[in-house]
C-alpha cells in the first residue's frame, strides 16, 4: 500500500538527501531507490513504483506543491469550463519521463525479484484536487460542481481519462508487470453519483489497458462493489469497511486485495497476528492479494509492518 517506504529511516534520508517530496519524485535515480527500499528491509513480495497520483495534474498544466506535514496544495484550480483551456492532455513521454526512467532503473535492479507496480489515480480522485485544490473531509467543493455544473465536470473528467490512458500504457511499456488506480475519494459520492461520475471513466480505463492485470481500488465505495467487480479489471481493493464475506459474494470472479486496517499495526505483536489471521481466513479459498486496507501512517514500527508480513508468509506456507 501507498507510502510504505515513509516509515522508514532509510527513506527519510533519501528525502532528506533530495530536499524534497517533489525533488524526491521526480529524481529517477532516488525514486528507483526508494521503490526498492521496502522490497529489501522489509521483505514485501512486490514493489510498488515510487511517485504520486498528482503528477497527472502537473502533467495537464496544473502544478502542486507539498506542503511539509499537511498534504498537497494546488496554488492554481478549476472552477470554471474556461479554465479548462489552461490543460492539456498529457504527454507522458515527454511530461512524465522521469516516472518512465524511475520504472526502468526500477525494473533492471529488481531483477525480476518482485513484480513492479505501477499506478494512476481514478478521475473522479483525480478531479477532487484539481478543483478542490487540497484535500478535504468533504470535497464540497469539488462536490458542488457535480450539482452545478455536471457538463464541467464531464469534460474535465474525459480530460483525465484521456491523460491516465496515456500514462498507463507508457507505464506499461517502461515496464510495469500490473497497475492499480486509486480512487482514493470515492466513499464521498453518493451511489448515484459514483455511477454518473466515476464508474464510466474507470470503464474506460480498464478496457483500454489490456496488457496488464489492472487493480481497482475504491475507498469508502462499499456501496459500488459489485459494479466495480463488473469492470475490466482483475483485482478489486478492500478497505476494512468493506466485510470480506461480503465482498467475496458481490464479486465472486475476481482476486481481491486488502484489507487490514492500517491501525492494528499499532496493536501488539500478538494481536496483529491474530487479526492478520483472521483476515487471511475470511478470504479463504478466494483469490486474495494480502495487504493493508489503505496506506501505513507514518508513526508505524517497522517491526510491526514485519510482523504482519511474516504471519501472512507463515499462512501461505501452511497452504497446499
Ligand atoms: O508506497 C509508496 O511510496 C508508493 C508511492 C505513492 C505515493 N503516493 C507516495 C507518497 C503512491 C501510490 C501514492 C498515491 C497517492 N497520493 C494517493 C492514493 C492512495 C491513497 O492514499 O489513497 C493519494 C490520495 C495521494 C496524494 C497525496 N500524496 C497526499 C494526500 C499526500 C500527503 C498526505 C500523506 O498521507 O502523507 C501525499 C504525500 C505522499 N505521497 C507521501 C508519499 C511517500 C508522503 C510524503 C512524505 O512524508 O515523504
Amino acid at each position: 500500500m501507498r507510502q510504505a517506504g515513509r516509515i522508514l529511516a532509510e527513506y527519510r534520508a533519501v528525502r532528506q538527501e533530495a530536499g524534497s517530496f517533489i525533488n524526491l519524485v521526480s529524481n529517477p535515480e532516488l525514486a528507483a531507490e526508494v521503490t526498492i527500499q521496502p522490497v529489501d528491509i522489509l521483505g514485501v513480495d512486490a514493489a510498488i513504483i515510487f511517485s504520486d497520483i498528482l503528477v497527472i495534474p502537473e502533467a495537464m498544466g496544473l502544478p502542486y506543491e507539498m506542503v511539509e506535514q499537511k498534504g498537497p496544495n494546488f496554488p492554481e484550480t478549476i472552477q470554471t469550463e474556461s479554465d479548462l483551456a489552461r490543460l492539456r492532455i498529457a504527454d507522458p513521454e515527454k511530461d512524465l519521463s522521469y516516472v518512465l526512467n524511475a520504472i526502468k532503473i526500477t525494473k533492471s535492479r529488481l531483477q525480476e525479484r518482485v513484480p513492479l507496480i505501477g499506478f494512476a489515480g481514478a478521475p473522479f480522485t483525480i478531479f477532487c484536487y484539481m478543483t478542490e485544490g487540497k484535500g478535504s473531509k468533504t470535497f464540497s467543493v469539488a462536490k458542488k460542481i457535480l450539482y452545478s455544473d455536471p457538463e464541467l465536470a464531464h469534460h474535465l473528467l474525459q480530460m483525465i481519462t484521456d491523460s491516465t490512458i496515456r500514462y498507463l500504457k507508457a507505464q506499461v511499456n517502461a515496464g510495469v508487470d500490473l497497475v492499480q488506480l486509486f480512487d482514493s475519494w470515492a466513499g464521498v459520492l453518493s451511489p448515484e453519483h459514483y455511477q454518473a461520475y466515476s464508474l464510466p471513466y474507470l470503464k474506460q480505463i480498464c478496457d483500454a489497458i489490456t496488457e496488464v492485470p489492472v487493480t481497482v481500488f475504491a475507498k469508502g465505495a462499499f456501496f459500488a462493489r459489485k459494479s466495480i467487480g463488473e469492470l475490466n479489471c482483475s483485482v478489486v481493493g478492500l478497505d476494512w469497511n468493506m466485510d470480506i464475506a461480503e465482498s467475496r459474494q458481490l464479486i465472486p470472479g475476481k482476486t481481491l486485495q486488502g484489507n487490514l486496517d492500517p491501525c492494528v499495526l499499532y496493536a501488539s505483536y500478538d494481536e496483529i497476528r491474530k487479526q492478520t489471521r483472521s483476515m487471511l481466513e475470511a478470504f479463504g479459498s478466494h483469490p486474495f492479494i494480502a495487504n493493508l486496507g489503505h496506506g501505513v501512517y507514518p508513526d508505524t514500527d517497522p517491526d510491526k509492518v514485519r510482523c504482519f508480513i511474516e504471519t501472512v508468509r507463515e499462512f501461505r506456507a501452511t497452504q497446499p
